[in-house]
């Protein structure tokens, strides 16, 4: 089974909509749809905005569907003078840049019953995603995705989230869909589309782009869809 989260129904609504023996549970005011999409067992949930709605979806979903792996798919804005509107992301490992005891002596980030600050994807769903980018031949990056509770529009707060953390792109769940499945032993992996460059535009530029941009993320995570269902059924 394959789980895939979005925040809205605008980075969602593609993969519903060719879900084929759809059956819905809600739990949490979230709907869970689970069925087949291409063939694969998929369950799929629109989480809402923010880590700590993105955290309880993702820890629902793990404990009444317990997937082989999340994939976390929307938009960011972009950190990296490669990405562009359209531009893809695909996380090496996701930070909180909102999490900060940095006065206790901590460094930024840190999450401390974890002891690390980056969450690392899983390498083999990672491996997929980058095969399907490369397919779609869209322009992509790998590297950190940078999430906290904030939309990021001032030039400032960009700069200090690329300086701190190496970052390449910024959104508001991925960071915690990725403690959530390593706290359970989840495999997980992110794919963004730049709906913005997190700027002094960014919110002109947001509610222009963020739809067209959102198909580039779910054309490719249906694609892994695909991949991911057939490298695994081979080994079975
Ligand atoms: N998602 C898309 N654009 C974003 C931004 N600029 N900040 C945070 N989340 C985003």
């Amino acid at each position: 089974m394959i789980g895939i989260i979005g925040s809205m129904k605008i980075e969602i609504d593609g993969i519903i909509d060719r879900m084929e023996e759809k059956e819905e549970t809600v739990i949490s005011g979230i709907t869970f749809a689970k069925g087949l999409v291409s063939g694969a067992e998929t369950v799929v949930a629109i989480c809402g905005t923010g880590k700590v709605s993105a955290s309880v979806c993702t820890q629902t979903m793990i404990m009444k569907y317990a997937p082989d792996v999340i994939i976390n798919t929307g938009v960011a804005g972009s950190l990296s003078e490669n990405l562009h509107i359209g531009d893809i992301a695909i996380s090496e490992s996701m930070v909180q840049h909102d999490v900060d005891i940095s006065e206790l002596g901590y460094e930024l980030g840190y999450l401390c019953e974890l002891e690390l600050v980056y969450l690392p994807v899983d390498p083999k769903a990672k491996k997929i995603m980058v095969e399907c980018v490369e397919k779609a031949g869209v322009n992509y990056e790998i590297g950190v995705i940078a999430s906290g509770d904030q939309f990021i529009s001032a030039q400032a707060k960009k700069d200090a989230i690329k300086s701190n953390f190496n970052a390449i792109a910024c959104e508001m769940e991925g960071g915690s869909i990725a403690q959530t499945c390593y706290m359970n032993q989840t495999p997980f992996c992110i794919i963004r589309a730049i709906s913005d460059e997190a700027n002094g535009e960014a919110s002109i530029d947001y509610t222009i782009f963020a739809s067209k941009a959102a198909k580039n993320a779910i054309n490719i995570t249906l694609e892994f869809i695909k991949k991911f269902n057939a490298e695994n059924s081979e080994q079975e």
